[in-house]
């Protein structure tokens, strides 16, 4: 088994620092008919042919919805910190907004387990499971999505308030905005790039709205937000590539990260795609930037690119180079570079790596997981996380996705990013060598106390 290996001083290792792991309710519940929820527009996509590799749907997945108790207490034996999770907005709101007991239930029992176990709830409210009848309405196209984005975030947060360690109000909006909207690859598989800026302005509305109601309601909680980010490098050094590679970040990192610390879209953007400047009411951009505890990172990988004169970006898919069972690039180094260079172009507040992890293709073997690649991953990734620190960074937490495998969206069951392994037949958890890893790093870390 590979070991996970800091140097002795880092500050990943000192007791201020949180670790955690992540998982997405949508990803891991299944029940989707259970207690009055509601049908999300992830069921609905997953219903349409075509839509997710082998017609895999959310309707049992990891059957968390059931076995929660047990899978808090594999969290519990890792040794972690925190746990990262969301909230079903189906699942405990009506459709005329009022609060769906049963929902609400499941997940103050999760929560209260949580904390009697001493590990540190954070929340994400929305993790893509939109209501399907808000949907019915537009969906994040139409601005009134964002204020009934408002309503469910005031009544979580009335009823789970103190439970909350952090609050994230979203998570990966460009994923929402961009693969729903655009380029139609997740719910609800729209292709319209205007669409997919006027739904991205609307969930960063979304987040502003809801930032005021944590404020009031949970004023004990951290509340933020979480982004993707991927740093892009120049296919070559060539001008017009460098160009790309800036055009590109602009696109994913800097256009949802501007406007909430600096209340502007960024002008790069603005200049290649003016017609994809989304319609606005005045007042916006001041609701949008509201004071954040924290920015989540989500990362996994980064970009080649090459400049494209008929759209401005053309991505390249990873040649030579080592990758994951997603096609992705393994490149810790991106993730030094990318928090550093967020710290040298923002007044940030602190960062938290919300998720960081890899598909691969596990198998069991004799009860055991060996996911040599993925142990490497990590162990590579932390101490990426660490250089950053070292060069000023101001992170506080790290989060590895997931605790076990679940739906990967579009990809299905198919692609395995658990630290835990799912045998979906059966529902048995088995822990996968990095899960051993992870646990090991905890204890000598909580021993050196
Ligand atoms: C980001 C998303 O938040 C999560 O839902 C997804 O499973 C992972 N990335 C891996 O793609």
């Amino acid at each position: 088994m590979h070991s996970l290996d800091l140097p002795a001083h880092s500050r990943l290792l000192k007791p201020e620092f949180t670790f955690g792991v992540a998982t997405a309710a949508f990803q891991v519940e299944g029940a989707t008919e259970a207690d009055g929820r509601l049908p999300s527009i992830w069921d609905t996509f997953c219903a349409e042919p075509g839509r997710v590799n082998n017609g895999d749907t959310g309707a049992v997945a990891c059957d968390h919805y059931h076995r929660w108790a047990d899978d808090l207490e594999m969290v519990e034996g890792l040794g972690v910190d925190a746990y990262r999770l969301s909230i079903a907005w189906p699942r405990v709101m009506t459709e005329s907004g009022q609060p769906n007991p049963k929902g609400l239930d499941f997940y103050k029992r999760l929560l209260d387990r949580l904390i009697e176990r001493g590990i540190q709830p954070y929340v994400t409210l929305y993790h893509w499971d939109l209501p399907q009848h808000l949907q019915d309405r537009g969906g994040w196209v139409n601005r009134d999505t964002a204020y009934r984005f408002r309503d469910y975030a005031d009544l979580v947060s009335r009823a789970l308030g103190d439970r909350v360690a952090s609050y994230a109000t979203l998570n990966e909006p460009w994923v929402s905005a961009i693969l729903g909207h655009d380029i139609g690859v997740h719910a609800p598989g729209l292709n319209d790039p205007r669409l997919g800026r006027q739904a991205g302005h609307h969930l960063l509305l979304a987040h502003g709205l809801g930032m005021d109601v944590l404020r009031t309601n949970a004023p004990e909680a951290d509340a933020g937000l979480v982004l993707n980010m991927a740093p892009s490098t120049p296919k070559t050094e060539r001008y017009d590539d460098r160009v790309a590679a800036r055009l590109s970040e602009a696109a994913l990192t800097h256009w949802f990260l501007e406007p909430v610390l600096e209340g502007r879209y960024p002008a790069l953007f603005e200049r290649f795609y003016p017609e994809q400047t989304p319609i606005m009411m005045p007042g916006d951009l001041e609701q949008i930037s509201r004071p954040v505890d924290f920015i989540g990172i989500n990362y996994y990988t980064r970009g080649v690119v090459s400049y494209d004169p008929a759209t401005g970006i053309h991505n390249h898919d990873p040649e030579g180079v080592e990758v994951t069972d997603m096609g992705w690039e393994v490149y810790p180094r991106g993730l030094t570079e990318l928090l550093v260079d967020l710290d040298r172009t923002y007044s940030l507040p602190p960062l938290i790596i919300t998720e960081n992890g890899m598909a691969g293709n596990d198998r069991v073997e004799n009860g055991r997981v060996h996911d040599e690649q993925r142990c490497r991953y990590y162990n590579s990734h932390l101490n990426a996380v660490h250089d950053a620190i070292e060069q000023g960074v101001d992170v506080r937490g790290y989060f590895a996705w997931s605790l076990m495998d679940n739906f990967e969206w579009a990809f299905g069951y198919d692609k395995r990013f658990g630290l835990v392994h799912v045998d979906y037949p059966t529902q048995q958890r088995t822990l996968k060598d990095s899960a051993l890893a992870f646990r090991d790093l905890m204890a000598r870390r909580a021993a050196s106390k």
